[in-house]
């Protein structure tokens, strides 16, 4: 028997989770949401909330001793990562063989450590990924939408063009055009007018204070001041933090029964609770809901669970690389942590590549421009249960990252011949040029029309959702979030009009 009862349940509070708990909360439907992770709006002693890029400490990483950053090394010296106390810091990263996966924890999930670029995939693509979904719609409605609640905005030309913090990106702009290649200013939650006024020293810096990937302290409109902040103003939305869902259960009368885990920040086990609910919405991303439901059905939970659940997972074709520059092109020692460019290759017919134009936020001139490629990968992983650990286990082979390297190889050695320059092989701790052992982009798992209908109500069970990344075959040819927030709208929508009447 459960103890708490709330009609609706949210598992975490990423963008999937943040747009289903606005939606409820505005139909006047009391909602619950559990995150792992803490509420980031508390300075520490330094008086910041989130540590920079150059100065981590124990708030950076998700229970670690070192952090691991993922340039690990810079001339073979591996400067960016400090020894910290184990902590339920903002960034973990999660380690399965031959993959590891990047992930934000906290209210807000990835939105709390990523780079904020906000970008619709071209919609010949979407159209192939997600062929049962309307596209009609979703560019018509849902990304529109997706993209006002979300607060993105883009770059002004002019600025971008003179200020110090993008020289980084203007050098490699001027690469790829002589190498006949088109580059694309890249839309942002990240505030460019904010931005605009760090550099003239108007305000404390944020994104020029090489702070990324472990937090922004200001500038950023990340999810805790975007959608969470408009679903707890509906009243009927409450967050409870360092809350971890461990088992989904189902009663004989349909109602759902979790087992939640509550911590404090240093990892001590204060309760092991029951929480119950009629509607239950999975939220914990591509690799949380996909564990929830893993373990669920492999456990015997939820025996009706089908077997897509755990399949079709992909790195949306990440690989991180960089390139030397020459002396005369030097990128400048202020680097804005937040990218506004991208390389725009996706039409090419053999190898598609969308790379984000990436900075070292060093604070000192690198030489080097550093680019996150998204490639067309058509490799996919899935998950197993592991009963010892009572955890799900990505399976991927090192031999699945190769079309990510191939693809970006094609482009970047035709990037490097036209210019005279050759790879950085200081980065990833050894001699590689490309890195695709580690993704930011993990997508799938519960797959649309698979797992779950085409509204991401999950098959074999009522009233419940999967509303995360984990929806999504694999791949969206561009950072995903904007994507992830459309299909949360276009799947909200639709439930609440059939199923919560
Ligand atoms: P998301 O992962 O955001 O949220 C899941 C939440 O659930 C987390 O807060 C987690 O703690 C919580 N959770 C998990 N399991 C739980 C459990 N059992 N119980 C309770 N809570 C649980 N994308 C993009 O479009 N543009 C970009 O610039 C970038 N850049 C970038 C940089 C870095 C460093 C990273 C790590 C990622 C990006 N991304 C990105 C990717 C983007 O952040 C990612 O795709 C989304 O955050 C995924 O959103 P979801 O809603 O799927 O879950």
């Amino acid at each position: 028997a459960a103890g708490d009862f709330s009609p609706a349940v949210i598992i975490g509070t990423g963008y999937g989770a943040a747009v289903t708990a606005l939606r409820l909360g505005e139909a006047g439907i009391p909602t619950v949401m559990l995150e792992m992770g803490q509420l980031w709006n508390t300075p520490g002693s330094d008086g910041k909330v989130f540590p920079d890029m150059l100065n981590p400490d124990k708030r950076a990483m998700w229970f670690k001793k070192r952090t691991e950053a993922p340039l690990a090394s810079f001339l073979w010296l591996d400067l960016a990562n400090r020894n910290i106390d184990p902590y339920a810091g903002v960034l973990d990263r999660v380690h399965f063989g031959d993959m590891s996966v990047y992930v934000g924890r906290g209210v807000g999930g990835g939105s709390l450590v990523n780079g904020a670029m906000a970008v619709v995939p071209k919609r010949w693509y979407f159209e192939e990924i997600l062929p049962q979904v309307d596209a009609d719609e979703m560019y018509g409605k849902y990304y529109p939408r997706a993209n006002a609640g979300l607060g993105t905005n883009s770059v002004d030309a002019t600025w971008f063009e003179s200020c110090d913090c993008y020289q980084y990106a203007r050098v490699s702009r001027k690469h790829a055009h002589n190498a006949g290649l088109a580059t694309t200013f890249v839309p942002s939650v990240y505030d460019f007018d904010y931005m605009r006024r760090e550099e003239a020293g108007e305000v404390p810096r944020s994104a020029l204070a090489s702070e990324v990937i472990y937090g922004n302290n200001h500038g950023k409109r990340s999810l805790d001041k975007s959608y969470l902040a408009a679903a707890l103003g509906t009243g009927n939305v409450q967050i409870r933090t360092l809350h971890e869902v461990r088992d989904i259960a189902q009663q004989p009368d349909g109602t759902y029964v979790l087992t939640v885990r509550q911590s404090d920040p240093d990892g001590n086990v204060l309760a092991v609770k029951q929480l119950a609910a009629k509607y239950l919405f999975l939220g914990a991303g591509s690799l949380g809901s996909t564990e929830l439901l893993v373990r669920a059905r492999e456990t015997g939970k939820l025996p009706e669970l089908n077997d897509s659940v755990g399949q079709g997972w992909g790195t949306n074709g990440n690989v991180m690389l960089g390139r030397a520059n020459h002396m005369w092109d030097a990128v400048g020692a202020l680097e804005s942590g937040m990218p506004a460019l991208g390389i725009d290759a996706w039409d090419d017919p053999q190898y598609p590549v969308f790379a984000e134009i990436a900075p070292v936020p060093a604070g000192i001139e690198t030489w080097a421009s550093l680019y996150l490629a998204i490639t067309r990968n058509p490799e996919r992983g899935y998950f197993t249960y592991d009963a010892a650990s009572d955890s799900a286990r990505l399976q991927w082979e090192i031999s699945q990252g190769q079309p990510s390297i191939d693809a970006a190889k094609h482009l970047f050695d035709r990037i490097n011949s036209v210019n005279g320059t050759i790879y950085r092989y200081d980065l990833f701790g050894d001699t590689r040029a490309f890195e695709n052992r580690f993704t930011y982009h993990p997508l799938g798992g519960l797959v649309l029309g698979k797992a779950t209908d085409l509204y991401g109500r999950v098959k074999g069970y009522r009233n419940l959702y999967v509303t995360d990344g984990s929806l999504i075959p694999g791949s969206t040819g561009v950072n995903p979030f904007v994507t992830i927030t459309a299909l949360a709208e276009r799947n909200i929508e639709r439930v609440l009009a059939e199923d919560l009447t």
